[in-house]
């Protein structure tokens, strides 16, 4: 009696699947990130597979086929055809889905991502700033389909009823924040679509679902990704929109758009996710103190870094924004991890990477390895005197002496041909 009794104990006391679910919202993010698929998998191994199958068995038993489906309730790994969807980004989604609070759809890379954007919503005019200039060519290739016009955001004042604004925050190359809850307000009053490139503030930095965006974009290949070794894309959609069959719409394009993200990414990407929150609130904390140790030192013009450095600009130094108080609301846990610098001449910024041993002179951002590049390299548009800095996660004490090192082999240039 009593081992019976004890036995029924240690039953109801195995935690299920919906006692996970039912206790997840209760977690901080870092905590959802790692746990959010532990009831995900068919096997008990604390890492996922690594599923490379394109293709899946369908039911042996006649009675049970179903046209397009392959549903076994006994597996949480049944499939039809990798295009479709796969067991190793199924997996990775949910977690997204638990991090980002909005209906989650995946990509081959982030550029793929906003190309689902254009396919979705078909606008006649599309208004954003300077951002990434990969999404000007997308709108360019668009422009060739549809005739979509492309607007500056000072042409607002023309907007209509099913236009698109797409705001970049932070933006790339210089890390400044736009105001969401402005170009929200902007978009509801003329019945618009407002979506958002979060690439440069991922979770927990920001979540622009609060402020009425429609769809948010990142290219996964950054902060999600993390690790310079994976490409994606991920829309994130409003739960009203999810309401109105948006996700449902963006899963049938993408299946005969079919760009789909490879099976060993949503692998990556699940073993990225796991240290999302540490990884981007050590980069973003970096880049702060990094930011303002410039800002404070080039005031200084007689200074090493002061007789180099030119300029210098990120959303911590956005000073009236901050007093207004919506650059705040906006990114309560921190500003980002990339700033852009100014050198005072073309030839010190095309050189100073050169001059660095930790930081790697390489395109993209987001990585646990600290990025400089000297965006003329990337961007033939942009100012040569700039480079874009993306901070990794080393010791914040080490990059600013690798940097420091690098200002001061400039200044000895610029005595010597004095
Ligand atoms: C802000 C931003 N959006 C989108 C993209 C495109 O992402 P992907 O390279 O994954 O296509 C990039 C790439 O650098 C980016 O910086």
């Amino acid at each position: 009696m009593a081992l019976n009794s004890s036995m029924e104990k240690t039953t109801a006391s195995i935690v299920t699947a919906e006692q996970l679910t039912e206790a997840l919202p209760t977690m901080a993010l870092a905590t959802r990130a790692i746990h959010a698929d532990d009831f995900s998998s068919s096997h008990r191994g604390i890492a996922p597979a690594m599923h490379v199958a394109v293709n899946y068995r369908y039911d042996r038993d006649p009675e049970k086929l179903v046209q397009g489906e392959n549903e076994d309730p006994t597996s949480a790994d049944s499939f039809v055809y990798s295009r479709y969807s796969a067991p190793n980004s199924k997996r990775f989604e949910t977690v997204l889905e638990n991090l980002f609070g909005g209906g989650i759809m995946t990509y081959s890379t982030g550029l793929a991502a906003f190309h689902a954007i254009m396919v979705l919503l078909v606008p006649k005019r599309i208004f954003l700033g300077d951002g990434y200039h990969g999404v000007h060519g997308n709108i360019d290739l668009m422009t060739k389909l549809t005739g979509v016009k492309k607007l500056g955001l000072d042409q607002l004042d023309q907007i209509q009823s099913g236009d698109v604004i797409h705001i970049e925050t932070p933006v790339n190359p210089t890390g400044e924040a736009r105001n969401l809850s402005y170009y929200s307000s902007v978009a509801r009053r003329a019945g618009a679509y407002l979506t958002v490139d979060a690439t440069f503030g991922p979770p927990p930095l920001q979540d622009p679902l609060q402020f009425g965006v429609d769809v948010v974009l990142h290219s996964g290949t950054k902060y999600i990704g993390g690790h310079s070794d994976m490409m994606c894309g991920i829309l994130v959609v409003h739960p009203q929109r999810v309401t109105e069959g948006w996700v449902d719409t963006l899963y049938s394009e993408r299946l005969v758009m079919g760009n789909v993200m490879g099976n060993l990414e949503g692998w990556l990407g699940l073993r990225s996710l796991r240290t999302l929150d540490l990884r981007v609130t050590r980069q973003s904390q970096t880049a702060e103190s990094l930011v303002n140790w410039i800002y404070q030192e080039m005031r200084d013009s007689t200074s090493v870094v002061g007789r180099v450095v030119d300029d210098i600009r990120h959303a911590s130094l956005q000073d009236q924004d901050l007093r207004d108080g919506w650059l705040r609301k906006q990114m309560p846990r921190g500003f980002g991890p990339v700033f852009a610098i100014w050198m005072k001449n073309a030839d010190q910024a095309k050189s100073l990477p050169s001059k660095l041993c930790i930081f790697q002179h390489a395109t993209s951002l987001g990585d646990v390895e600290s990025l400089i590049e000297w965006r003329a390299m990337s961007d033939d548009s942009c100012d040569r005197r700039l480079l874009r800095i993306s901070c990794g996660v080393e010791d914040p004490a080490d990059l600013r002496r690798d940097l420091l090192e690098g200002f001061k082999a400039l200044y000895h240039q610029v005595l010597k041909s004095e």
